[in-house]
């Protein structure tokens, strides 16, 4: 079932290289920490190196005095900051609300103290490091095992999970544990910020300009119009670059101070302490079910540490409602407290840790019911969302698990412990299930048919790398038939109109109706003036005739297209140049949601080997198959779901930020000591993608894909251990002293 017309089937769903690729591989793509401007100066951060306490005394004389040094900017000269007023998705929002200096106190280590501002990086960070700082000590805590601060909070309720649990003839009861999690992506944060009279210019690491806009303007006190943010290429981001962090302001302040263009690169290091990380997790999981493996109760108990002055929340139980039938569910969270920088949103945020829970309890379960953990999840699927009684636009997880054992060669498996070998190799098999919710965001796009032939799309959001550029120009190729190498696209800039942020998954579906609306608007016009003109060279073009009228109007069911042959669009576009605007409206408050449950879904199959002699542990193959409805270009697509998989295998066996107990530093905060999947670590893969389109959330039918194929596979991962050694590993990541059996209880419970 398709609704695509010819011209979009060429290009839409096809495997399209990036159009950005040549650039960056040629090195022509400026990233943030590339921009240079005249006079630009460089400015180094000083941080805490203690994680609880107050500054006594700052001595900076000494840096100020080095050659070629401006400033040190501190508490008493960094000029006025202000407190965002509550945070809003549409007016600013950030994860740290507290803007640098403002008092004298710190909370996590590595808490910026002063900034020195220097005509070099090298001068710069000589002077930081002999910027001398005092202080009183206070305890800390940065400790792993957590017990909530007061009150759980209940997020889903329905039935009476306690009753069913007591009484239910099979249970389980354990307790999953996820550890700090550092983003790593490639390109350091920076900003380089630039005063114009009043108006400041900030070309920054920016996963959402517009909403990096909104807070910068609240936190310097400017008017719109004043704050211009551009984000144009993004070395990734993984969340970490969602929203503003204090360097922002830094810089912004060090350049107000000197009348000069500031740059200021978040270090390595400083990427461990200053811009969020995903928190540790600790979720109790209690499930039921009778003899048949028909779940009858569901209670899922999690705590997230977070810092000492803010509220993030890792969601680990949203997925857990909808993804299986049960009639009694219980789903509450707490927070507790430690003295760390603030968490925030890492790829996957809540649903990838809380399925590393749900589905590992999945997985146990299924062993003591003896059945196949695949048979188990099927046995379960809810014919509509439970949480909420409403119909699902498009599930198709089912299929998933088929599919994927398919491929996998699910059949052939035998479940006893170590029963499976293969080149002398003991082998471990394990499956996990992952969803991830279907998000849109509001959106406006332009699209101007030139008189050249060419077409340029517009669009104030960003590409951190996932393939926006190319979508959009997917989008517009399919609509005209101009060529994708014709078609400019200009991302990544507040003069632009508004685009989403580049997170949840939601850039795709948020644009698709804007960029479309736009396009069609642009024919409209071309047409519309060719056939006043009567210069048509195609004799049925009537203005009044056209499909799309205004723009706005969705059809569902008819092909999109406006009845003129493409070729002529583009000869009438070469005589009546034109531009058509187009938006879309989404957010968390979308009214869709009120109607319908919509949800990708998909399943990984991970196979390991096991060589106890040597004890050598490797992730040899995984078979992953999503169900994210239409998917625009597939070759984006899979890479999206390949390196979530492969992020999936550091989930399980590598990433664990760790914090030193004596000082609370995040103390393996560089790339050697924090260990992400390598090339040399990649398992086989395979992925599949189901074409279902999914018309309800948009007239191509696309969801989102990337975060959700992080999701699910540490469950497949661990079970596969558990399968290959008979390690029941419930505490992230796997480590070779609990496969030689020597994990003490101490490093259990942290
Ligand atoms: Mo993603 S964690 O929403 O960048």
């Amino acid at each position: 079932m398709t609704t695509l017309s010819a011209v979009q089937r060429a290009v839409i769903g096809q495997p399209q290289a990036r159009i950005d690729g040549p650039m960056k591989v040629s090195g022509g793509a400026i990233y943030t920490s590339d921009v240079d401007l005249r006079e630009l100066l460089h400015a180094v951060p000083v941080c805490s190196t203690i994680a609880s306490g107050r500054i006594a005394s700052l001595e900076f004389a000494a840096a100020e005095a080095m050659p070629g040094v401006h400033v040190v900017l501190h508490r008493g000269n960094v000029g006025r900051f202000y407190r965002i007023s509550g945070n809003s998705m549409d007016t600013g929002y950030v994860d740290e609300a507290r803007p640098p200096f403002e008092d004298d106190v710190i909370r996590y280590y590595g808490q910026y103290v002063a900034v020195v501002v220097a005509d070099t990086f090298e001068a710069a960070s000589a002077a930081a490091a002999a910027v001398k700082v005092t202080y009183d000590v206070t305890a800390h805590d940065v400790g792993e095992a957590l017990a909530g601060d007061g009150e759980p909070k209940v997020e889903s309720e329905r039935g009476d999970a306690a009753r069913a649990f007591d009484a239910a003839a099979m249970s389980i009861d354990e307790t999953y544990v996820t550890p700090v999690e550092t983003h790593n992506p490639i390109e350091l944060h920076a900003t380089v910020a630039h005063w114009d009279g009043d108006a400041c210019t900030f070309y920054e690491t920016s996963q959402a300009v517009s909403n990096h806009q909104g807070t910068l303007m609240q936190m310097l006190g400017l008017p719109r119009e004043k704050v211009r943010v551009i984000s144009r290429y993004l070395g990734s981001g993984f969340g970490g670059k969602l929203w503003m962090w204090p360097h922002s302001l830094l810089a912004a302040a060090a350049a107000r101070y000197t009348g000069r263009p500031v740059k200021l690169v978040v270090s390595r290091k400083m990427m461990f302490q200053n811009v969020g990380h995903r928190p540790v997790t600790q979720q109790r999981m209690r499930l039921s079910a009778d003899a048949d493996g028909t779940l009858t109760s569901v209670r899922h108990d999690f705590v997230n540490h977070t810092a000492m002055a803010d509220e993030y929340q890792e969601s680990c139980g949203e997925i857990t409602p909808v993804l299986y039938s049960v009639p009694n569910l219980r789903v509450s969270s707490a927070l507790a407290r430690r003295h760390v920088g603030s968490p925030t949103a890492m790829r996957g945020p809540g649903a990838v840790p809380g399925l590393f829970a749900l589905e590992s309890a999945m997985n146990e379960l299924a062993r003591k019911l003896d059945m196949d953990p695949v048979e188990l999840r099927l046995k379960n699927e809810p014919r509509v969302d439970e949480s909420t009684g409403l119909p699902f636009s498009s599930r198709h997880l089912t299929e998933c698990l088929r599919a994927g054992a398919e491929k996998f060669g699910w059949s052939q498996r035998q479940p006893g412990v170590g029963a499976m070998k293969r080149d002398g190799l003991t082998l471990g098999w394990g499956v996990g299930a992952c969803c991830w919710p279907g998000v849109r965001f509001s959106a406006q796009a332009t699209v101007e048919l030139r008189a050249d032939g060419t077409a340029r799309v517009v669009c104030g959001t960003q590409d951190i790398g996932t393939g926006t550029y190319t979508i959009l120009a997917q989008l517009v190729a399919g609509e005209t038939g101009v060529p994708l190498d014709r078609i400019e696209v200009a991302l990544g800039d507040t003069a632009l109109p508004l685009g989403p942020i580049s997170g949840g998954s939601a850039v795709t579906a948020s644009v698709i109706p804007a960029v479309l609306d736009a396009v069609r608007a642009a024919v409209a016009i071309v047409t519309a003036r060719a056939a006043a003109l009567s210069e048509s060279p195609f004799s049925g073009a009537k203005a009044g005739s056209l499909a799309f009228g205004a723009g706005r109007v969705h059809r569902k069911s008819e092909p999109p297209q406006s009845g003129v042959p493409f070729s002529d669009i583009l000869k009438m576009a070469r005589m009546h140049a034109a531009s058509g605007s187009g938006s879309a409206k989404g957010g968390f408050d979308d009214p869709l949601k009120k109607s319908y449950s919509v949800y990708s879904y998909g399943a990984h199959f991970a196979e390991i080997t096991w060589q106890p002699e040597i004890a050598q542990l490797r992730v040899s193959r995984v078979v992953t198959v999503i169900d994210a409805g239409k998917i625009l270009n597939p070759r984006a697509g899979r890479n999206q779901i390949e390196g979530a998989v492969v992020m999936g295998v550091g989930m399980a066996l590598f990433e664990h930020t760790m914090y030193d107990p004596q000082n609370g530093a995040p103390i393996n905060s560089n790339l050697a000591d924090y260990i992400i999947a390598s090339h040399a670590d990649t398992p086989a893969l395979d992925v599949t993608f189901l074409d279902h389109p999914d018309t309800v959330f948009n007239e191509i039918g696309a969801r989102g894909i990337a975060e959700i194929g992080l999701a699910g596979v540490a469950a497949a991962i661990t079970d596969a251990v558990y399968h290959a050694t008979g390690v029941r590993v419930r505490k992230l990541p796997v480590m070779i002293e609990d496969l030689l059996g020597e994990r003490s209880e101490a490093r259990r419970d942290g």
